[in-house]
């Protein structure tokens, strides 16, 4: 079964069971200045969860596009994408958990044929803080289903994913108790990040198996909630029966709601066993326009082949909005998109006309999905081909240069340093990756610092650029520059929490900073535990919320680094005098960090918006160098 024929089974199901079928909403959500796209179904029901009247009555059901920008990085494994669409169904105050659980089983089961031996579920275990009890009702429903299926019904109580990633799952265990880091929606995440005023409960997701060969073990062991892709998400009911009040606490909302969120494209892999996303029908017309556009196979081509892929279906979608590529807000996500794609094409040898071939492929899989796609597939076209001529005008003339620097550094048997690398960027747009490979090929080589040498020619840079533009971000939503400066000083912030959750001796590795997250690699070789993570989260939120002074000066390079302790990662790099950042004043700095700037001026502002920081992701990045990936949100 296709991915287009689920999509109508799955409506189809919900509509004989008495649900309105609705309109999907725009990717940009309409009054709701708080975030750039929709990423979720319930985003445009939420006043409908809250207890308002919706016209069409307390069943409802819908495939919405979303798309999660926050999310561009992870994209290339087998499972992650920035857009993707979202069966959903909601009762507003009308069926709860039986029904939800059974129906969605039987969809999965009888509509859609998965094998019932590999479908693995999750339950919320509980909150003593909050009094939120645990959910025995869904585990017990799920327990009697998996019986009269004839399958295995073990209960197994995990708590955090941490602890299942050392535990691991045994033999008849199917029904798996985590606690709100996993099993807890709301639009924030987890108990603590649910926005004030939202809507939110316990949930079970639905995990697929996709065996144990997609098991990656760097994650743990195998359980449902390891992220190690062997165990898929494949849908998420959330049982909406709280409201998070001003004080932080949670009442029962006056109606117990459903709102179900399953990931069409997840549900379709599982539906042909293959752990890939982009195996499915969504994407394979686009997979093999690419191979028959660069002459080469998918396999040993997968990572370029999937960003391509994603990216592309993501301008197509925002183009059929009537958004154009800009240097702000939704269209700053767009152009990422188009030019991500535009400079992985080249990895391929595509070096013209990629919009012209993949912008019908990709409307061809929309066509009779989105109307907005039916409708402007000229526009869409014109809008993106125009984008990808602009983009390659900058960089021919980067790889000219690029050419230039590489003969030079031969012809006088240099290395190409860090800041060279970032010219070509700044000034004709030319991609890091792209240079770094053009330069390998062209036989120049490459300082061993570059990585290094490239951060602080871009630090300098945005100080520069932030001192030129200083006043201009007042109020509105934040385009790209502002927030890379917001999770700038956050990066200072988390090592300073490291230092005194960890170890006083803890060092940044690296970090990379874009507008939707930061990206921060610290010498540390143990998973941090549930505790730590929680103790760094609250002590970076407490310094958010006391709203400290940032302030920098110069100091001589040994005063900084030793009397005032002065985190420096780059020593060898240093002058006799560094710029030294502080933040807090008096008895109350909590960091000193050498650093080229730019900063914002009160960690009050990070908060602004309500959001928090959180710590979204964290891996192993090389030995002995942990990698954590944090987000305000
Ligand atoms: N709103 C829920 C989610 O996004 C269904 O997972």
């Amino acid at each position: 079964m296709n991915a287009n024929e689920i999509r109508e089974k799955y409506l189809k199901f919900m509509e004989e069971r008495g649900h309105a079928v609705l309109e999907p909403a725009g990717l940009v959500p309409k009054d709701d200045p708080t975030t750039l796209f929709t990423g979720s179904g319930m985003q445009m029901l939420l006043p409908y969860l809250l207890g308002k009247a919706h016209p069409d009555g307390t069943r409802l059901t819908d495939s919405q596009p979303c798309l999660r920008a926050q999310d561009i990085e992870d994209v290339g494994d087998n499972r992650h994408t920035t857009c993707f669409e979202m069966l959903g169904n909601w009762s507003l105050g009308d069926y709860f958990k039986k029904e939800q659980i059974r129906w969605f089983w039987e969809f999965l089961t009888v509509e859609v044929g998965l094998d019932p031996e590999r479908i693995y579920v999750t339950c919320f275990i509980g909150d003593e803080e909050n009094e939120i009890p645990k959910d025995t009702e869904a585990a017990e429903i799920w327990k009697e289903i998996f019986e009269e299926a004839g399958v295995s019904s073990g209960v197994a109580e995990i708590g955090s994913a941490d602890v299942g990633d050392e535990r691991g799952m045994k033999e008849g265990e199917r029904i798996f108790y985590y606690n709100d880091k996993e099993n807890w929606w709301s639009r924030g995440g987890g108990i603590k990040t649910t926005p004030i005023g939202d809507p939110c409960g316990p949930d079970s997701e639905v995990f697929y198996d996709f065996g144990e060969e997609n098991h990656d073990a760097s994650y743990g062991k195998a359980h449902p909630a390891s992220d190690s892709g062997r165990f898929i998400e494949i849908g998420n009911q959330v049982f909406m029966e709280y409201r998070r009040k001003e004080d932080g606490s949670f009442e029962p909302l006056k109606a117990k709601n459903v709102d179900f969120g399953g990931g069409l494209e997840r549900i379709a892999a599982a539906a042909i066993g293959e752990a890939d996303v982009f195996k499915t029908s969504l994407f394979t017309p686009v997979i093999e326009k690419l191979e028959e556009m660069s002459g080469r196979k998918y396999e040993g081509n997968v990572v370029s082949m999937r960003v391509i892929a994603d990216h592309m279906k993501g301008a197509v979608w925002l183009a059929a909005q009537g958004l154009v590529p800009s240097n702000k807000e939704q269209g700053y996500v767009m152009r990422r998109l188009v030019r991500r794609a535009v400079a992985k094409a080249l990895d391929l040898g595509i070096e013209e006309g990629l919009m012209e071939q993949m912008v019908p492929v990709v409307c061809e899989i929309y066509r009779r999905v989105l109307k907005e796609v039916t409708e402007g597939e000229a526009e869409i076209l014109a809008v993106l081909v125009k984008e990808e001529e602009a983009f390659r005008k900058t960089l021919g003339r980067g790889l000219r240069e690029a050419e230039k620097l590489a003969v030079n550094t031969l012809t006088v048997e240099d290395l190409v340093d860090g800041a060279d690398l970032f010219k070509l960027q700044d000034t004709y747009g030319f991609p890091l990756e792209l240079a770094v490979e053009m330069m390998e090929k062209l036989g120049a080589k490459l300082s061993d610092r570059w990585r290094e040498e490239f951060e602080m020619a871009l630090e300098k840079q945005r100080e520069t650029s932030r001192t030129a533009t200083k006043g201009m971000f007042k109020g509105g939503l934040e385009d790209g520059g502002e927030m890379t400066l917001k999770y700038h000083t956050v990066a200072h912030l988390v090592l300073a929490a490291m230092c005194e959750v960890l170890d006083a001796g803890v060092e940044q590795r690296g970090s990379n900073i874009t507008a939707e997250r930061m990206r921060f690699d610290f010498s540390w070789d143990e998973k941090l535990t549930e505790e730590q993570v929680l103790a760094i989260e609250g002590l970076v939120n407490g310094w958010i919320e006391a709203d400290l002074p940032i302030s920098f000066g110069e100091f001589e390079t040994e005063v900084a680094l030793g009397e005032m302790g002065a985190h420096g990662s780059f020593r060898d790099k240093y002058g006799e005098t560094v710029t030294v950042y502080t933040v807090g004043e008096g008895d109350g700095v909590v960091s000193n960090e050498v650093c080229g700037g730019p900063h914002v001026e009160r960690t009050g502002v990070l908060g602004e918006g309500g959001v928090k920081f959180k710590i979204a992701k964290q891996e192993a990045s090389s030995a002995g160098v942990r990698r954590i990936k944090g987000i305000l949100k």
